[in-house]
């Protein structure tokens, strides 16, 4: 039977309560009610509360390289959960298409996040439309060289170097300078590494060394940024994306699948479901941790990559 709403407090004895779990004795987990088919959490269902724990209504989000692939499909999840969206990656034909795409909630601005007055130019916009800069997705990056790392040249290892860890540091500075430090708080940074940043790779060290660096440099200014601002940190395994898609397309992609646990490649809307949790409430106790998304490739017993 459906009794509907119930008010915090109010006896379960009285209503034929039964806490979750416990099969009508004892307490069990305060404030949790199941009446029938309806579950109660403080007065809301839990439909309601999971809701608002996970709601960016009246957020703002930029996510930079958010013109496909995780950044994408990370700007889709943050404006399904209210908030609202820059996006910004170099070329504006594919920005406007992905605004577009995901609708409701979604405008954008091109820029390269390598270039600092491009990346200033952004925030300002940002600001200027909706007032507020709550969230901040350092999702771009590049990958120019592949071998070892002992034979780099110097130019592509600046390049790297630009635009996986400066880029998310001058944006980072940006964001906390002209919005928020003044804020009442709340916000958060959310640096896409990878698990390259935690193990070795014969072809792939140099892109591997700035991942390393950024999980770093989150933890730094979790340290430096608290309370008003988290930041934190997600490192995705093999993501079936363009960027990635010489490592996954054809037999290669099956045959890292078959290593992971869980048998499967990642999916952008993997990650994007991590960076959500991490930016809603439900991540309000987290700053300076990285999560990692990986379909379990690094507990796996056979090595990959
Ligand atoms: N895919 C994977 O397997 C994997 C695994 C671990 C970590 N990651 C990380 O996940 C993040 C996203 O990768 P992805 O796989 O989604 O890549 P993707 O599909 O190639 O998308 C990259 C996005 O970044 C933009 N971008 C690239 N360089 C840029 C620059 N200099 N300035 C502004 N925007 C730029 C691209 O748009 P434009 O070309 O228009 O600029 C695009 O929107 C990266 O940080 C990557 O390191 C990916």
């Amino acid at each position: 039977m459906n009794r509907g709403r119930v008010a915090d407090g109010e006896s379960e004895g009285n209503r034929g309560w039964a806490p979750v779990g416990s099969a009508g004795s004892g307490n069990g987990y305060a404030g949790w009610r199941v009446d029938g088919a309806h579950r109660y959490f403080r007065g809301m269902t839990i439909d309601e509360d999971l809701a608002r724990r996970c709601s960016l209504e009246g957020r703002t989000a930029i996510v930079t390289g958010g013109s496909r692939g995780i950044g994408k499909a990370i700007a889709g999840q943050l404006a399904r959960a209210g908030a609202q969206v820059m996006i910004t990656s170099r070329k504006a034909e594919a920005c406007e298409e992905a605004a577009a795409e995901i609708g409701h909630g979604v405008t954008w601005r091109a820029s390269n996040v390598g270039k600092p007055e491009e990346a200033a130019a952004v925030v300002d916009a940002t600001l200027d439309t909706f007032g507020a800069v709550d969230i901040l997705v350092n999702n771009a990056a590049t990958n120019p060289y592949a071998g070892p790392t002992v034979a780099v040249d110097i130019p592509r290892w600046e390049k790297t170097l630009q635009i996986n860890l400066t880029a998310p540091l001058v944006w980072s500075q940006l964001v906390w300078d002209r919005y928020m430090k003044d804020s009442e708080g709340g916000c958060s940074i959310i640096n896409i590494s990878s698990v390259g940043g935690l193990s070795t790779n014969a072809a792939l060290g140099v892109y591997d060394v700035t991942k390393a660096a950024l999980l770093h440099l989150t933890r730094q200014l979790a340290a430096e940024l608290g309370p008003k601002v988290r930041v934190n940190a997600v490192a995705p395994g093999l993501i079936r994306t363009d960027f990635a898609r010489l490592l996954w397309e054809g037999e290669r992609g099956a045959e890292v699948a078959q290593m992971y646990p869980l048998k499967r490649l990642g999916e952008p809307d993997d990650i994007a479901g991590a960076v959500l949790f991490l930016a809603a409430e439900t991540g309000s106790w987290i700053t300076g941790q990285t999560i990692v998304l990986d379909g379990g490739g690094l507990v796996s017993f056979q090595k990959i990559g």
